[in-house]
């Protein structure tokens, strides 16, 4: 049976283990560049034990970052910064991985660590304002509250030019080394727009209907497809619930992913989509509140799931993998919070070897000599031992 700790494959790429660090925007960017922040923060999930490490949403256009201070992959420019982080998660033994995205009415934003919660903060800047941008979407519907701004409604020829954009991220993503490539479609941005009716209110062919409504995420993934290896998972992070009668439905989400996997999807992420601030019944506090979405889509659709949302608590996060309700355990805060969650998380669950999880030379060292008992850095272990 496999637990938390059993390496992972999926197509030609194989994960030492089901732990993943979910990607996490940071707004440390200039001209949309990775520079020594992402390496220095990047490198340390990597060799703190993850199995697979995400940087954060990269902007396939400039308009498609959340704001000027957001990484893209839309110059080539943009290729050495990401090699650099790519390489380096790679040393640490862990695959790279990419998440592409387009941020649509949710872009020209500020960072949200600018807010003081008084509600004075706008998170989004005027077009006209230097550091801002007209956002584009299906509609020309903002998304209201903090984003306000009028957006414009992308037409067909502009939908061409962005499956053209995914595409040629999709190369440079593979020029710097990631083995492993997500598309953003959750979480208010264009993909996830697309996707809901409270977006969405084209009368052509991108709206209406839920095959409508996901034409655009479809096609955009039969752009990436085709550039990108069959060697290498290609996965789609989806925003399968509004939480809202007006938005997405979870029928809805069955229905595309069944439609995904005949294009090519090798994993479904499994996320919010997060259209709307009207969400009803918010299930935020929950723990593991996406989990029975993901395993059904996993039992239902015959696709590999993997999920994040409050599963930062080992022996659940276990749990899920050895029942076999999702292959791979997203972690965005506990990652942020805990370089070395997967040393912690083995310790706690009482794995045999816990420092085996890190890069070689030094987790050889941990093992070997011992003896130091609690002055190692650890509280010293009190569980016993499991194979
Ligand atoms: C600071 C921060 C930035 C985030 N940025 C992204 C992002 O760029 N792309 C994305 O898909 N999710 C993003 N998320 C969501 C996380 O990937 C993750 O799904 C979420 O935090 C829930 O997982 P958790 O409970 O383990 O934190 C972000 C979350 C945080 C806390």
């Amino acid at each position: 049976m496999a637990d938390l700790f059993s390496a992972y494959t999926l197509k030609g790429v194989t994960l030492r283990n089901r732990i993943g660090m979910s990607p996490m925007t940071m707004f440390q960017s200039t001209d949309g560049l990775m520079d020594d922040f992402h390496l220095m923060y990047l490198g340390a999930r990597a060799s703190g034990g993850f199995g697979l490490v995400f940087p954060e949403q990269v902007a396939i256009t400039p308009e498609g970052r959340s704001s000027v201070a957001c990484a893209g992959i839309y110059d080539d420019s943009q290729i050495p910064g990401l090699a650099r982080v790519a390489s380096m998660i790679t040393k640490m033994g862990a695959v790279p991985a990419l998440q592409l995205g387009h941020t649509g009415r949710k872009g020209s934003g500020v960072p949200p660590f600018t807010d003081d919660r008084s509600g004075r903060i706008q998170y989004q800047l005027a077009p006209d304002h230097p550091d801002g941008w007209e956002c584009v979407s299906p509609s020309a519907v903002p998304y209201g509250g903090k984003y306000n701004y009028p957006v414009h409604e992308l037409s067909k020829a502009e939908i061409q030019g962005l499956y053209r954009a995914y595409a040629r991220a999709a190369e440079r993503a593979l020029e710097a080394g990631f083995q492993w490539l997500e598309m953003h479609f959750a979480h208010g941005y264009l993909g996830a727009s697309f996707f809901s009716p409270l977006s969405n209110h084209r009368t052509d062919e991108y709206g209406g209907s839920v095959e409508n409504r996901s034409r655009f995420l479809i096609e955009a993934l039969d752009a990436v497809r085709e550039v990108w290896p069959e060697r290498f998972p290609l996965t789609v992070r989806l925003g399968c619930d509004d939480h809202n009668p007006e938005g997405i439905h979870f029928d809805d989400a069955l229905t595309t992913i069944c439609a995904m996997k005949q294009h090519g999807l090798d994993l479904a992420d499994i996320s919010l989509g997060l259209n709307t601030d009207d969400i009803q019944n918010p299930p935020f506090n929950e723990v593991g509140f996406m989990v029975e979405r993901a395993a059904r889509i996993k039992r239902e659709m015959q696709v590999p799931v993997a999920t994040s949302w409050n599963l930062g608590a080992p022996q659940y996060a276990d749990q899920l993998i050895r029942e076999g309700s999702i292959d791979v355990v997203l972690l965005g805060r506990p990652a942020l919070a805990n370089p070395h969650w997967p040393v912690w998380a083995a310790r706690e669950l009482g794995y045999a070897d816990p420092f085996s999880l890190l890069p070689q030379d030094w987790g050889w060292c941990l093992s070997n000599y011992r003896g130091h008992g609690s002055s190692i850095g650890w509280p010293e272990v009190v569980a016993t031992a499991r194979p």
